[in-house]
């Protein structure tokens, strides 16, 4: 068990032990060596809750939903590479000044000739008035951020509305078992620490369609457990967890499965490509999926990775069944 101390707002301090659900995966060498290039500062005021890198970004245009000093946005300015791009935005001018500070340092550090981040101030559950376009961004991503949100429906809402067709919104978060009472919701500590405004999975799994998303898919979960007695005295039966989850802007679900195989051709991922807690996708190798995946392969950045095959091989060719891991399922954080 990792002691970890997790301190955002509140003047109070709250150790929480992390015990992992998914199999713990070490960082990759690549978003290690990533992560090591960043100035120190922004790195020390770094606050997340899980490591936000979806996979095959080369050239991609990438939002930070709640950037705060920049850590996340410099990590993936390197991984988009020069022809992509990079905006983060927060609502804290604070966080905001030292994000800035240091652009043209990591321009220079990077080997760019011009930047290819911006940070811009604004809300996330108002993205249009923050001068975000419609359709202008491949992927989303969020780093505890979307829990100290008190409209989650229109930061989903508008998160779908800026996606290009076949975007993804990847972000990693803080999730209860079931719907916080008032009085944990109205919890100033509580809230300040990620906890009070934790959305109940389902109602992720629920919001997130409503708007247009494809169903959550569940990519790592990790119990939090509140070490304070005065606090674990409030939050009584109540569980966290946080998780990281993957939706994406699609059209309407195919009921068709597939054979799908992966080509190995994205950087880092040469081997094989953890999809999701249900599907690895190992190079070469014939994988069943169902009609959710299916679609999600075949109208995302991922089309392109991937060979497709009506369901049925030829005699003598061997599928490979999804891995179903027995403590983490595709949607629930296995949190209740
Ligand atoms: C817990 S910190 C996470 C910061 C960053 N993602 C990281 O991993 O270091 C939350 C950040 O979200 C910003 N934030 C919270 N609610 C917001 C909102 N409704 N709109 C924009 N930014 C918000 C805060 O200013 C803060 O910088």
């Amino acid at each position: 068990m990792r002691k970890l101390k997790y301190h955002f707002f509140s003047t109070f301090y709250i150790y929480l032990y992390n015990a992992c659900l998914a199999p713990s995966q070490p960082i990759p060498a690549f978003i290690l060596k990533a992560l090591k290039k960043i100035h120190p500062e922004v790195t020390a005021k770094y606050y997340g809750c899980g490591l936000v890198v979806p996979e095959c970004l080369e050239g991609c245009r990438l939002l930070d939903l709640g950037s705060g000093s920049g850590r996340d946005c410099y990590m993936l300015s390197q991984l988009v590479g020069e022809k992509g791009h990079v905006t983060g935005i927060d609502m804290t001018e604070d966080q905001l000044e030292v994000a800035r500070k240091y652009v043209d340092h990591h321009t220079q550090e990077f080997g760019y000739e011009k930047p290819n981040v911006d940070f811009v101030q604004g809300y996330i559950e108002a993205l249009k008035e923050a001068g975000l376009k419609e359709n202008s961004f491949d992927i989303i991503i969020s780093n505890c951020v979307v829990n100290l949100s008190p409209d989650k429906r229109k930061v989903l809402s508008d998160a779908y509305r800026v996606l290009k067709d076949g975007g993804e919104l990847y972000f990693s978060d803080v999730y209860s078992s079931s719907k916080l009472s008032d009085e944990i919701k109205n919890h100033k500590v509580l809230w300040g620490e990620c906890l009070g405004g934790a959305l109940w999975w389902e109602d992720l799994v629920r919001l997130a369609q409503e708007v247009g998303f494809s169903p959550p898919r569940l990519v790592t979960a990790n119990v939090v457990t509140v070490d304070n007695m005065e606090l674990e005295a409030v939050l009584g039966d109540y569980k966290f967890v946080s998780a990281t989850y993957r939706l994406f802007k699609i059209p309407k679900i195919s009921n068709k499965g597939s054979l799908v195989i992966y080509n190995g051709n994205i950087t880092g991922f040469e081997e094989s490509l953890e999809f999701d807690s249900q599907y690895t996708f190992k190079v070469d190798e014939v994988v069943e999926v169902d009609g959710e995946v299916a679609s999600i392969l075949s109208h995302s950045r991922f089309a392109e990775e991937f060979t497709f095959q009506p369901p049925g091989l030829p005699a003598g060719c061997s599928v490979k069944k999804p891995k179903v891991c027995t403590n983490t399922r595709t949607i629930a954080p296995n949190v209740s």
